[in-house]
């Protein structure tokens, strides 16, 4: 196991620069698959993939914002052009813009549910083209938490990773024909950029929540990740697997 159980795939990575959806990349790739990397930032990308391929893997970073339509299918055409195939695809990209219901800004609702949902749909649509005409593929949606349980203070971000999981379900009921697998993962408190920005008050009460005592590592939610990416997960799909230290159970 390990190194080549991935050799030959290919996967895209949405907001894989930076924590979660890096740890993703980098496993993935450590496997032995190809990976595309997407985010905003080009010399952040650059710097990401030069670390997977020093360590080994084979990546490349497209600048693509996962709100726009063209950029979104330019990235998926850009994978299949670089590496005539897509065989994984990760929507890991995603922010918050906490804030009372009653205090909320309609920006800071359109904005969450915009990168968070509308974005995943999108890249989703544009890559199911591909793994239709392959008959088989693999997406992996990060959802959270707050999807399944709410979290106060986030009404917005509580309502996208909800949508994500209910996309998920429909996706897989559409997409099994072709041997396509619709999965979510939806971690728990993880130790990344999203969480430094939460006071320590909020921080810790979530944390006093967590029965395993500890913040996750974007390492926890990877290892979950390639799970759904490998062999092992053949007759996986629709569902949403947990990664919180029982936050939620
Ligand atoms: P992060 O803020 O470190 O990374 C988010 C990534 O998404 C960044 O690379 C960012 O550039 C990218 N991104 C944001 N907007 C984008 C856009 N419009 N187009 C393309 N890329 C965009 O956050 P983290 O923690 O690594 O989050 C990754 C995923 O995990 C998100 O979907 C988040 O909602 C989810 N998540 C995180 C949890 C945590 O505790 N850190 C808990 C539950 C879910």
């Amino acid at each position: 196991m390990g190194a080549e159980a991935l050799a030959g795939k290919v996967v895209v990575v949405t907001g894989g620069s930076r924590g979660i959806g890096f740890a993703i990349a980098s496993l993935l790739a450590e496997d032995g698959a190809a990976v595309v990397v997407s985010g905003r930032d080009a010399a952040r990308l650059v710097r990401a993939s030069e670390e997977i391929e020093a360590l080994g893997g084979t990546a490349v970073g497209v600048v693509a914002d996962v709100v726009s339509r063209q950029d979104a299918d330019r990235l998926v055409d850009t994978a299949r052009e670089r590496f005539g195939r897509i065989d994984i695809l990760v929507n890991n990209a995603g922010i918050t813009r906490d804030g009372l219901l009653v205090r909320m800004k309609d920006a800071d609702w359109d904005e969450v549910i915009g990168v968070n949902l509308r974005g995943a749909f999108l890249m989703m649509r544009a890559v199911s083209k591909t793994m239709v005409r392959q008959r088989s593929g693999r997406i992996i949606n990060i959802a959270s938490t707050a999807g399944a349980m709410g979290n106060a203070g986030q009404v917005n971000y509580s309502a996208a990773k909800a949508g994500l999981i209910g996309m998920t379900k429909a996706a897989a009921r559409e997409l099994a024909h072709w041997g396509i697998l619709v999965n979510a993962v939806a971690p728990g408190l993880i130790e990344t950029d999203m969480t430094a920005a939460m006071s320590a008050e909020a921080r810790e009460a979530l944390l006093a929540q967590v029965p395993l005592r500890r913040i996750g590592t974007s390492r926890d939610v990877a290892e979950m990740v390639r799970f759904l990416a490998g062999e092992g997960a053949a007759y996986v799909t629709g569902q949403v697997f947990h990664v919180n230290g029982g936050l939620y159970m």
